[in-house]
């Protein structure tokens, strides 16, 4: 198995190579003058499994492409298998039509992973898994989509969080919270969240619980501009939660989130490296080395 680690990946595509007991073998990359992106193989991939380590973030296009000049290549050079791992699958929000006429980017991201020669792909807490179930169906590629958020709670335990009450932003996202329950105790529920898909503004309706003096923890897929979060944050604290963490998989923290979510009355925010920041308590590379052993 050859490990090659992405532009964007570097860190933890290092990692998983460890883990595996690999080396790991980055590709040499640049970007030209006109901002295009170059990549050459570093390894000779003939006959061989080739994992292809790349996260989608802080420039989703520009990781995108990177990642079909890998798989393209490897393919091209001979691998037999070629197993994308994109822990942090840009798009993935993206995976209906909202609004007439918008462009399903999610299915154009897998599609052209199949494309371009992948055999499998390999994600962490993806937006909404019944999507991926849904381009199951439509694409040759072995899809798997692995959780974080056990990690994300057996770390928040390490902190004195046990028993805490595990919650989710909206229904959609309460299996995040119920899988973290498995690890905290202490029950799991979700918010109502509505947001104007124009305006982008989000509205909290919070759920009837009680939660005098008890900890808690919001768990989500993504943050990005931490008003999901702050929201929630805030609904928890007025609810008379004692301490309250925001946890997520994939930390994008843009413009001032953190400094939101702190503003909410927040105790600790931690995310993983799949997106890796300064609050990236937790990695994701044991989790996806394991799955790749199995492979
Ligand atoms: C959306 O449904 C996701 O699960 C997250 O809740 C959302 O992407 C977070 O976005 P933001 O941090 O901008 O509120």
């Amino acid at each position: 198995m050859i490990v090659m680690p992405g532009p964007a990946s570097l860190e933890l595509g290092g990692r998983i190579a460890e883990k595996l007991g690999f080396d790991s073998n980055p590709v040499d990359h640049r970007i030209f003058p006109d901002g295009e992106s170059y990549v050459r193989l570093t390894a000779p991939v003939e006959g061989e499994t080739v994992v292809v380590v790349q996260t989608t973030f802080p420039n989703p296009d520009r990781g995108v492409v990177q990642l079909l000049l890998m798989v393209r290549a490897a393919k091209d050079l001979g691998a037999e298998r070629v197993v994308c791992v994109v822990p942090y699958l840009a798009y993935s929000r993206q995976d209906k039509r909202f609004r007439e006429g918008e462009a399903l980017s999610l299915d154009t991201v897998v599609a052209l992973l199949d494309d371009a020669g992948g055999d499998d792909l390999i994600v962490v807490d993806v937006h909404n898994e019944e999507s991926l179930e849904r381009l199951q169906e439509k694409t040759s590629l072995g899809i798997v989509n692995l959780s974080a958020m056990p990690l994300l709670a057996g770390h928040l335990k390490g902190l004195g969080f046990e028993g805490a009450y595990s919650l989710s932003p909206d229904e959609g996202a309460k299996h995040l919270a119920d899988a973290a329950a498995r690890v905290l105790g202490g029950g799991s529920g979700f918010f109502e969240k509505i947001r104007d898909r124009k305006t982008g503004e989000i509205e909290m309706a919070v759920k009837d619980i009680d939660l005098g003096g008890k900890d808690a923890v919001v768990f989500d897929d993504i943050i990005s501009s931490g008003g999901t979060t702050a929201a929630a944050v805030r609904g928890l604290k007025n609810q008379g939660a004692k301490r309250v963490a925001a946890a997520c998989a994939h930390g994008l923290f843009m413009g001032g989130a953190e400094e939101r979510i702190r503003d909410a009355g927040t105790d600790l925010i931690l995310s993983t490296d799949t997106v890796l920041t300064s609050l990236s308590r937790v990695t994701v590379a044991g989790l996806i080395a394991d799955h790749l052993d199995k492979i």
